[in-house]
Parts: C-alpha cells; structure tokens; sequence
C-alpha cells in the first residue's frame, strides 16, 4: 500500500474507532502518530496533503483515488456527513491537531474548529467562472491543437485498419493533446465533422478524447498522466466496435432486437481488447467497459452486483453523448448547440453526474 493509501486507511480507523470506543480510547492516539509520520512522509513528494470528495469518489491531490477499497466508501460517508468536501493537511501539523480533528468528523451538525493546519471547506471547483473572448481564440494554440488531432485521426484510422496500437506513438501524441487543450480552449472550434460513416468512427473517437481532457482540465482534476490516460481511453472507448457484426452497426433503421444485442456488446469486447494490451493503463478498459452505464445504473452492460461508473467513465460518457448528438445536428453557432444541451440536461441526473454535466455545459456555453 502506498503512503497515501496507508494514511487514508489510518485516518478511517481512527475515526472508526471514535465511533466505536470513545474520543478518548487510546487506540485514537496510537492512529494520530502513525498519521502523522505518514503525513510527514507525504509532505516529502507534495507541498499538501489533500483529500477532495466530487460525488462519491475520493479526489486526492487532484486525483481520482480508488486504493483502500471498503475503507473509501466509510471514509467519504463519514466526511460527507459531517458536510465537509475537502481536507487539506498543510506541513507543520503537530500530534495535538490531528488527535483533535479526528472526533470532530463524527460531530455532525457541529462547526470544524480552526486548526493552522488542517483546513476544511467545499470543494474549489470553478464552475461559474467566465472564461473571457480574448482566451477563447488564440490562434496559435488553436493550430496546435488541430495539428494534433490531425495525427490523432491518422494513427486511429490506422489502429483501425490494422487493429493495432503503437503504445509509444499514441502516448506521445496525447501527451501533445494534453498540453495543447486548456480550460480556455474553444473546444468546439476544434472539434472535427465527419463526412461518411467510414470519417464518423476517428473523427467521433478523437472529439471524445479532446472533450474529456477538456472536462479533467478545466475542473482542475488530474496530472499529466491521469489526462493522458483519460485522453486515451476517450480515443479508444468505441474500440470495441470492430468485433461486431458490422452489418447491425451500418443499419441506420428498423435495428432488430439481435442487433441491438449485437451492438451493445461492443463495451464488452472494448474491455477485454484493451485490458490484454501490454502499455495501456487500466482506465482504458475501465472506460470502456462502462461508457454506456448510466449515472443511475441503467445502461449497458449490465452486471450481476451493482457497478458505479469510474468518475473518468462518466466523464467520457458525457463527451461520447453530446459528440455524437452534435453529429447529428451539423455545428452551427446557437440554437442547434443550446438543443443539445438542453437534450442532455433532461437527461442529467439520470444518465450522467449531474455535477459534471452541469460543469461541461456551463464550459462550452462560454464558447458560443
Ligand atoms: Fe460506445
Ligand atoms: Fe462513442
């Protein structure tokens, strides 16, 4: 387990403990020292030590963190209850203040004391943020960035055709797409049209891959790999495509029921292609396996135990469905772009994270 891990199930027994015993067992003293060594282990690698809850996923460090199991979803009740978002554990915390802070998560309804250095409030999303005109159209970043999605469509065209992926290759040029696409961008500027449905599959995949490094970007969540990563498994969501019957995919009407059966098999084949790749990191298969699940746990596939979608699942989903709505309706400036959202939003809270949806719309209002 790994420092952070290792803290995270500290600071859950700890304060499972309180619960259990009393604020003053001993047991509570024995959990704020081992914590703090951890912490001041962790105040080598970071300047901080922060703990963010965006729905129910646990957000370290800008994060998404998935790593002690039963122990999160206890440790993001417990400070859900208290009606706190965020935690930040600064250098210089002594013994005194954690052995304290710890019975105060179990005291609900009652205001966190002051500590110097733990600090609490709601979470520092910048939701309602403007994002002014002369931001949006920098030309040379824009080119940039249509470079890159240029070659991004080249090499999906060719892991198409060739059903292979040059791990290093896509790595690089992602890498490219991270630095080019920040929560100024006028993402909908950049965003490609297919002109067949042989266009429609890199230039649908590449629009979900900007469209969720996008997201992560302008909520300030991930670092450079996280949103690289999350680029790739937007690239690649819809891979799962190839191993279906290409004749249910082609029907544009009358599907039948074998081919929608047919069709929603391909999360299923994306996870397993990609969960057998050599270099590719996890989140691929994860995304998309679930990019067809819904926030409120309908969709597809459906699992024999209730599966929550990753929160980067419900990031791409949301990218996946407003590119392919967009689709349809051929970009123009205003109304046709304010009827996808206004479709998406009689979906939120159902279909996606209303939170994230919410976010992403206020995003790309700014653009138009
Ligand atoms: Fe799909
Ligand atoms: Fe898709």
């Amino acid at each position: 387990m790994d420092t952070a891990a290792s803290f995270l199930s500290t600071l859950t027994s700890a304060i499972s403990n309180c619960a259990l015993y009393s604020r003053e067992h001993p047991s509570i003293d024995e959990f704020a020292r081992k914590g703090l060594v951890l912490l001041q282990k962790l105040f080598g690698e970071s300047d901080n030590f922060d703990i963010m809850i965006i729905d129910d996923d646990l957000v370290i460090n800008k994060k998404s963190f998935k790593g002690i199991g039963l122990q999160t979803t206890n440790l993001v009740k417990r400070i859900k209850r208290k009606g706190l978002a965020r935690i930040e554990f600064l250098p210089g915390v002594t013994f005194k203040e954690l052995r304290t802070f710890i019975p105060e998560i179990l005291e609900v309804g009652k205001k966190i004391p002051d500590f110097p250095h733990i600090k609490t409030g709601v979470i520092d999303i910048r939701t309602e943020e403007a994002v002014k005109d002369e931001d949006v159209n920098s030309g040379e970043s824009m080119t940039f960035l249509s470079q890159q999605l240029e070659t991004m469509r080249e090499i999906y065209k060719e892991i198409l055709q060739l059903r292979r992926i040059g791990i290093n290759t896509v790595n690089g040029v992602m890498e490219n797409m991270v630095s080019a696409v920040s929560e100024k961008t006028n993402v909908l500027g950049a965003l490609g049209y297919a002109h067949s449905r042989e266009e429609f599959a890199y230039v649908h995949a590449t629009n979900v891959s900007i469209l969720s490094i996008f997201q992560m970007k302008s909520l300030g969540i991930g670092d450079r790999i996280l949103l690289r990563d999350i680029g790739l498994a937007g690239l690649l969501h819809d891979i799962g495509k190839l191993y279906i019957s290409q004749e249910a995919l082609a029907k544009k009407k009358e599907l039948t029921e074998e081919d929608w059966q047919e069709i929603h098999l391909h999360p299923f084949y994306g996870a397993r292609v990609l969960s057998s790749l050599d270099g590719l990191p996890p989140l691929c298969a994860i995304v998309s396996f679930q990019h067809h699940m819904r926030y409120d746990g309908q969709g597809y596939p459906q699992t024999v135990s209730p599966m929550k979608q990753h929160i980067c699942s419900q990031v791409v989903a949301i990218a996946d469905c407003f590119d392919a709505l967009r689709s349809m309706r051929p970009y123009r400036k205003g109304l046709e772009m304010k009827e996808v959202f206004a479709m998406m939003r009689r979906d939120s809270s159902h279909a996606f994270n209303p939170f994230l949806l919410k976010h992403f719309i206020q995003r790309l209002y700014k653009t138009l």
